[in-house]
């Protein structure tokens, strides 16, 4: 049941994504900045972010108390299951508790959405690591994949965090409009939170080596990549002074 239930999971992720990458390319999701009507009923973007993370934090830690006591004592799982916390608990309060322009419509259809997307990939990312019956053995913790893919993932929160944080500075406490992003890796690109987030879950997938980690970075890739570059022509759009060796999310790329 739990099996059928994962590879079901698993499936829908990677069909998601190309629906999403499709579809994002030509109508950006209606929050932020293109918060649009037409898209029904909507809450404020603060509570939408809790409510909609939330499941992520919840599905995952659900899986670790169905799991038998073995998984759920092995020291690898657990690490994996900390770094994720410290994401997602992030995502889930810290980021709308400080956001500024909370107070933003955010539609309800995407909230749900979201809520679907973060109840499956907890789901599957849960299961992998403490129901799938795949051992980690506490080698994996020098094993070239994990060290690497810390490493990638570290980087990535750095930068997404940090990112975050320059663009609330850009307003004050009540502000809603928008300013030209400066400093950092903002002079290379106009969203490097999108691509800190890109290289996060990039990194996730070396160091859990599973088709599980690999659905959410394709899946990220897919959301953000399009978003992304959505900014970017948007900055160019709304500035004239935009700065023009900026490209949109990968550095000297893309
Ligand atoms: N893994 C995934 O699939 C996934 C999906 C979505 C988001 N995320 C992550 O969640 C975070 C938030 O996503 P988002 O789509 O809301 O990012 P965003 O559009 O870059 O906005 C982030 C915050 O900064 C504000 N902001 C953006 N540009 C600004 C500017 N030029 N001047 C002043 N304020 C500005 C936004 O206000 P407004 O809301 O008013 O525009 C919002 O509060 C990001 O770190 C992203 O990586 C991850």
């Amino acid at each position: 049941m739990l099996d059928s239930a994962y590879s079901i999971g698993l499936l829908a992720i990677y069909a998601a994504s190309i629906a999403v990458l499709v579809i994002l390319f030509f109508v950006p999701a209606p929050y932020g900045r293109y918060q649009r009507r037409g898209w029904g009923p909507a809450i404020s973007a603060r509570t939408a972010w809790v409510v909609m993370e939330l499941p992520a934090v919840i599905v995952i830690a659900l899986c670790v108390r169905s799991s038998e006591v073995n998984a759920a004592r092995s020291i690898v799982p657990l690490v994996f299951l900390t770094l994720w916390q410290i994401h997602y608990l992030y995502r889930t309060f810290v980021f709308p508790l400080l956001m500024r322009g909370g107070g933003k419509r955010f539609p309800v259809v995407l909230v749900l959405f979201a809520m679907i997307f973060n109840t499956a990939n907890g789901f599957v990312n849960g299961y992998n690591l403490f129901l799938s019956g795949r051992i980690y053995p506490l080698h994996w913790l020098v094993d070239l994949r994990f060290i690497a893919g810390l490493a990638i993932f570290t980087a990535g929160l750095l930068i997404h965090a940090l990112s975050d944080r320059s663009l609330r500075r850009l307003r004050r406490a009540n502000e809603v409009g928008y300013a030209i992003p400066r400093g950092g890796l903002f002079e290379l690109v106009s969203a490097p939170n999108y691509f800190g987030e890109i290289v996060q879950w990039i990194g996730w997938a070396v160091m859990t080596w599973s088709l599980a980690g690999l659905s959410f970075a394709v899946f990220t890739v897919a959301n953000l990549l399009p978003r992304g570059i959505g900014h970017h022509r948007w900055y160019r759009e709304h500035f004239e002074d935009y700065p023009d060796r900026r490209r949109a999310v990968i550095p000297f790329v893309l």
